[in-house]
């Protein structure tokens, strides 16, 4: 196994882009049910990984993608990926944070904004890193796509009995790609004590601000059956 593919972490696409995005690829997708790691799960005949992938590098502030894949699968995604875009693959670990921890790590340090982005939510479009980038570009230490939460939400005790409805208006469903500066987010990740479902969480332990842009339909997460078919389909429209 080549832990960073025979040296190529120059692996470049814009090379005046001020963006590396990190792809934490490396789970298994128990919810999806059994079969292949999810991000190497076919949607209309390709895998996740490979759309995710296409459309990072199609955004122009990109610079370096590093994905971090299943430990046994870094060869076989790197020869997957490569007609696709140059990327970097590394080994995932044993959660999502250890597995963005190990992309981070080979991520140079003159690359000034880090965008991490999970490789199933595989249709988000390039003008979303675009409008994340732009944000941290325009002085925030965290940026995070988000959207209006559409149903109604309750407060339930673990015996499913309703205690209150919760004020929706405040709530906010969160996306990738999420958007650091990026001493900011080695920070957070060198400070978690805690599994954090996301990275914006961290640098909120941290204490510094996260600020929020408007996500996107097609940055939808493939989590469960349902989500491939509703993928297939939004595939069909315009994204
Ligand atoms: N991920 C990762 N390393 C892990 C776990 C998750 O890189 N150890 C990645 C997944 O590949 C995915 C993203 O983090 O792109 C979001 O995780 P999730 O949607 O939970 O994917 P899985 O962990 O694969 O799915 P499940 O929880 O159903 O097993
Ligand atoms: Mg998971």
């Amino acid at each position: 196994m080549s832990g960073d593919n025979d040296g190529d972490v120059t692996a470049q696409l814009n090379a005046r882009g001020d963006v590396a995005v990190v792809v934490p690829a490396a789970g298994a997708g128990v919810r999806l049910g059994p079969g292949a790691p999810k991000a190497l799960r076919l949607l209309d005949g390709e895998p996740l990984l490979v759309h995710a992938i296409r459309r990072t590098a199609s955004a122009p502030s990109v610079r370096m993608i590093v994905v971090a894949a299943p430990p046994a699968d870094v060869d076989a995604v790197h020869a997957l990926l490569s007609p696709v875009a140059p990327v970097v693959v590394v080994a995932g670990g044993a959660e999502r944070q250890d597995s963005v921890a190990a992309a981070l790590a080979v991520v140079p340090d003159d690359i000034g904004i880090v965008l991490v982005h999970d490789a199933a939510r595989c249709l988000a479009p390039a003008d979303l890193f675009e409008r994340v980038a732009a944000a941290v570009r325009e002085g925030a230490d965290a940026v995070i796509p988000a959207l209006p939460v559409v149903d109604t939400i309750k407060e339930v005790s673990a015996d499913g009995t309703v205690l209150g409805t919760v004020d929706r208006s405040v709530l906010r469903a969160v996306q990738t790609p999420q958007g650091f500066r990026a001493p900011v987010l080695r920070a957070a990740h060198a400070a978690a004590a805690d599994l954090h479902t996301d990275d914006a969480g961290a640098v909120e332990k941290l204490g510094r601000s996260v600020v929020c842009v408007p996500g996107s339909d097609f940055a939808l997460k493939i989590t469960r059956p349902l989500d491939l078919a509703v993928a297939t389909h939004l595939l069909t429209l315009s994204s």
